[in-house]
This record gives C-alpha cells, structure tokens and sequence, in this order.
C-alpha cells in the first residue's frame, strides 16, 4: 500500500471549534499534516481530503478505487443516513476504514447505526484523533506484508 486518501465529510473542517469536548482541539489541518508525516516515516503517500457534500465524497470514493491502495474514511453525520456512500464503498474494492472520532456507541440513538461499517473492511471510532493515526499504522502493516 503505497497510497492512502483521508477522507473527511461534513463538519469536520470545523474540528477545534467545534464541539470541542466531544471532538477535542486539534483542528484539521494539524491533522492532516500529522498523517502526512507519519506516512512518509513509512513510505506511504497520503493525501487529505474533506468536504460537506455527499455527492463529492462519492466520487472521490469512486476514484479512488484507481488511484489508492486504500481509504480512511470519517464520513460524519453521513455515516448515520446515507446509503449512497455506503453503496459508493461497496462498488470498490481498495480496502476502507472507517474512524469516527467520539464513541458514537456512546451518545444519541441515533449515531449507533452506521450505514458505512458492513461495507468497511473495519471501524475505529471513541479514540478520538489517535484513530486515524492507528487506522494508517493499519495500512502500513498490511502493506508489508
Ligand atoms: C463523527 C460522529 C458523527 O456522528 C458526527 O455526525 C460527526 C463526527 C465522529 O468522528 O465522531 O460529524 O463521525
């Protein structure tokens, strides 16, 4: 695995303005930056995406499917009603993770069904931020073997 896109969906551009005791302080960027580095420490490219639009998401899935080796994907509130990102994930074959930030396990109803996690190769969520970290030690140790 020599390439791994980071998508972000909805909202999460306001990451360390908002909600700051469920999503912490750290803003995206910062993030993002992170990740790039620690891939490289590894030999892995990573490239960073985020938008607030379901349907940009779906094709930066699509594509991605050709131009990645894998996808981590924090598709936000998306995660809990869409099924056409989930059915985006089931259209490719690149393998995808899906972080979620907080425990969504542990908050409204509503947030406990994840329409992206049966289509996911796995799910990562409640380690905050670590989580996508730990999401792409998984692609490195996958990638090496
Ligand atoms: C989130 C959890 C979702 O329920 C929420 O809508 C988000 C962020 C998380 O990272 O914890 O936007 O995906």
């Amino acid at each position: 695995m020599n390439k791994i896109l980071v998508i972000n969906g909805p909202n999460l551009n306001r990451l360390g303005v908002r909600e700051p005791a469920v999503y912490g302080t750290d803003n995206l960027q910062n993030l993002e930056e992170k990740l790039q580095r620690a891939g490289r420490d590894h030999g892995v490219e990573v490239e960073c995406v985020q938008s607030n639009h379901e349907g940009v998401i779906i094709d930066w899935i699509h594509e991605a499917d050709e131009k990645f080796d894998g996808i981590m994907i924090n598709p936000g509130a998306f995660t809990h009603y869409s099924y056409a990102i989930r059915d985006a994930i089931a259209s490719i074959s690149v393998p995808v993770i899906e972080v979620h930030i907080s425990n969504v396990h542990a908050r409204e109803e509503f947030r406990k069904l994840s329409h992206v996690s049966g289509k996911s190769t796995g799910s990562i969520f409640g380690l905050g931020l670590k989580g996508y970290e730990l999401a792409l030690e998984w692609f490195v140790a996958t990638a090496s073997k």
